[in-house]
């Protein structure tokens, strides 16, 4: 007798809960019915510098045209301004005293690890005889570890050409005899293939 009641009562109870169960079971296909198609497509969350676009030296899309280009209307205000930059290291007044980097005042046309008192790396020593062009700064500003390895410059360098123009016309006028600054090329004078060739062939190799 007794045991009928409690198997009454046990039906009910596991009655209850699976009733309990498919109700809940029920709620949940049917939110997830209705909710499915709003998960947002992306996650919620970006990664920063994941997506970053290619900085440098990637796609071709705007390539770099030659110094003189940037440098035929580089502004010298700007460039004293992008110097901030150096002047941790550089002196760049008449008479400037070495600091971590050589004095810079007239260093444009000036003979590449040439200052007086200063100890220059092997590497930059190795192109003693060559003189700072336009080219060579150039190539130095823009890199100085791709322009010569196990130099002792530790700046990445100056990625934006014209602030690289800047910066150049600005040492230029740091001189008791600036130069002349180059002209614009011609636009679509030359095939762009030789340029490279060219620069090439007048930079040393590391
Ligand atoms: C952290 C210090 C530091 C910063 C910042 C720095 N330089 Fe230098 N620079 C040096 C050192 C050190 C050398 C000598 C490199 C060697 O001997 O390899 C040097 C060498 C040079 C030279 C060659 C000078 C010579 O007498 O041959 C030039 C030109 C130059 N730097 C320009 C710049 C310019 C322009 C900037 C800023 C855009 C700059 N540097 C930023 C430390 C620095």
């Amino acid at each position: 007798m007794e045991r009928d009641v409690d198997s009454f009562e046990w039906n009910k109870i596991f009655g209850g809960l699976l009733a309990g169960l498919l109700a809940v079971l029920g709620v949940s296909i049917a939110s997830d019915m209705m909710f499915a198609r709003h998960l947002p497509e992306k996650p919620g969350y970006e990664v920063a510098g994941v997506e970053e676009a290619p900085a440098e030296g990637a796609p071709a899309a705007e390539a770099e045209k030659p110094a003189a280009y940037y440098l035929a209307s580089a502004d010298v205000a700007k460039g004293e301004a992008v110097f901030k930059k150096c002047a941790a290291c550089h002196n760049v007044d008449p008479g400037g005293a070495n600091g971590t980097g050589p004095a810079l005042y007239g260093v444009v046309g000036r003979e590449i690890a040439s200052h007086a008192g200063f100890s220059y790396s092997d590497a930059l020593s190795g192109m003693k005889g060559q003189k700072w062009d336009w080219d060579h700064l150039w190539g130095w500003l823009k890199s100085p570890k791709n322009f010569m390895a196990g130099n002792k410059m530790s700046f990445a360098g100056i990625t934006k050409p014209e602030e690289r123009a800047a910066v150049i016309a600005y040492l230029n006028s740091k001189s008791a005899s600036p130069l002349p600054l180059p002209a614009a090329p011609a636009e679509e004078a030359a095939p762009a293939e030789e340029a490279p060739a060219e620069e090439a062939a007048a930079t040393p190799a590391p």
